[in-house]
């Protein structure tokens, strides 16, 4: 493809409809159309209200819309992941010639992404593979945008993907990231470390609520207030604005909601990428595992009623609990971006873990205050591009890491679930360890399987006494 493309958008769902009128917003001309009639005639609707259809051209199916796009064409797909895109490239493939793109803007699998890259580029078409993230809102006026694909694909698109972004400091949150699967790989890693912050925000909250007794609305002011220092982020603003929120007058508004999450699995495949890497992303896991045991409701109750409730009184501080989940939010990011440089490694993608940093730093779910300073940190020294260990890391964590050891020490005294925070703590208590306990797992594997170790003095036999 190249700069100047006709520009397609199919699947007018919340996301979709968001990203059509900020293109529109934006001054391009745009062709759209879904699945459905009616949703096509709601956007054009709702697309005249705004003002904004004056360079829109709204069609009922993808069969009248691709012939009606003069070439070079980018279509944007905004489906669903999985099987819904591969059959919206099945029927796009045949309208399409040589030199059109596909974008897809969802949140994808990486390795579905590689696979469609290769066999639409060899079918002479440009695919870019294009992580969005910020929810409705950013969608509609500046998401954070993470590009895969060629060189050549990004200098078609890069205008317009840089006047839709979100802006730090006035310079876009978009960026090309690498080749193929690299865009969709850094956005699910990105939804990894949303789980992660979301889970642990919500242990944080669980020990206020049910270990010292607190309203949500007390709550939610020290989330407020705490939005103004370290932990500035949007997912502590929205904590605090959701905890003072009320259902009907008097009843909070997250005591109508049932504790069971959904999830539609990034926050997996960030755990199965991570682990196939030799990584271990264990804050994802551990909010991936807490969304898994949390659908379980009817085992939960029967457990409740075989165990009783454990629910004791904590004794933390405000103070505390802040610097806790500072010190989990930390390692998290750490643990996700050292697998962002697993894969570039494996994959031969050249990431630039800074770049991603500063493309975070706003529009996105994970935008935080934090960001800049990983961003600084990765443009510095970092020792092994482990986050935890550069400097101006090492002094936070420093300071903030007796506060997670109590926070993980009354949880587990009082009876109350942190399995992300804890998570959190044994990963860094673990990387802060040269000489661990694996010399008895390993004296383990050899003693029933003759499996071997190496020897600290470097001798030769790689067998225990046992065998002798
Ligand atoms: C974003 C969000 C977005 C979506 C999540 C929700 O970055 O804008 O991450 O992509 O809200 O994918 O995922 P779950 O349904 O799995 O929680």
């Amino acid at each position: 493809m190249s700069t100047g493309a006709t520009l397609g958008l199919y699947g007018l769902g919340t996301m979709g409809s968001a990203l059509a009128l900020n293109i529109l917003d934006k001054g391009f001309g745009l062709h759209v159309s879904n699945r459905s009639d009616q949703v096509v005639d709601a956007f054009r609707n709702d697309a005249a209200a705004a003002g904004l259809a004056d360079n829109l051209s709204a069609h009922h199916d993808l069969e009248t819309m691709v012939p009606a796009m003069p070439g070079p064409r980018a279509v944007i797909l905004m489906v669903p992941a999985g099987a819904p895109v591969d059959e919206t490239i099945d029927r796009l493939r045949p309208l399409l010639t040589p030199g059109d793109a596909i974008i897809d803007a969802g949140n994808a699998d990486f390795n579905d992404t590689r696979r469609r890259t290769e066999a639409l580029e060899a079918a002479g078409l440009t695919y870019i593979g294009m992580g969005v993230s910020g929810g409705e809102e950013g969608a509609r006026h500046g998401p954070s945008i993470m590009v895969g694909g060629t060189e050549q694909a990004w200098s078609g698109i890069r205008s317009m993907i840089e006047s839709i972004a979100a802006r730090y400091e006035g310079v876009p949150c978009a960026a090309h990231l690498g080749p193929d699967g690299a865009g969709h790989f850094v956005k699910t890693v990105h939804n990894g470390i949303e789980y992660a912050d979301m889970q642990m925000i919500a242990e944080i909250y669980g020990l206020m609520r049910h270990g010292q007794g607190l309203a949500p609305a007390e709550i939610g002011k020290t989330f407020a207030v705490w939005d103004s220092g370290p932990l500035q982020s949007y997912l502590v603003g929205i904590t605090g604005k959701i905890l003072k929120a009320e259902d009907a007058p008097g009843v909070p508004a997250v005591d109508a909601i049932l504790d069971q999450a959904g999830q539609k699995g990034t926050g997996r495949w960030t755990v199965i990428e991570a682990v196939k890497l030799g990584q271990s992303a264990t804050t994802v896991e551990a909010a991936v595992a807490a969304r898994s045991w949390s659908a379980e409701k009817p085992l939960r109750e029967t457990g409740e009623g075989l165990y009783g409730q454990t629910a004791g009184p904590v004794d933390l501080s405000e103070a505390q609990l802040e610097q806790a989940l500072l010190a989990g939010r930390i390692i998290a990011y750490a643990q996700g971006f050292r697998t962002l440089l697993a894969a570039s490694d494996a994959y031969g993608w050249s990431l630039d873990p800074a770049r991603i940093a500063e493309i975070w730093r706003a529009g996105c779910i994970i935008r935080s205050a934090l960001l800049d300073d990983i961003a600084k940190a990765f443009r510095g020294d970092l020792p092994q591009g482990q986050l935890v260990f550069a400097p101006a890391f090492k002094d936070m964590l420093d300071d903030s890491l007796p506060a997670l050891r109590a926070v993980v020490a009354q949880a587990a005294s009082g009876g109350h679930p942190v399995p992300a925070l804890a998570a959190a703590l044994g990963f860094l208590d673990s990387m802060t360890r040269a000489r661990g306990t694996t010399d008895l797992v390993q004296a383990q594997r050899d003693f029933f399987g003759r499996h071997g170790f190496d020897r600290v003095d470097g001798g030769e036999d790689r067998h225990g006494p046992w065998w002798r």
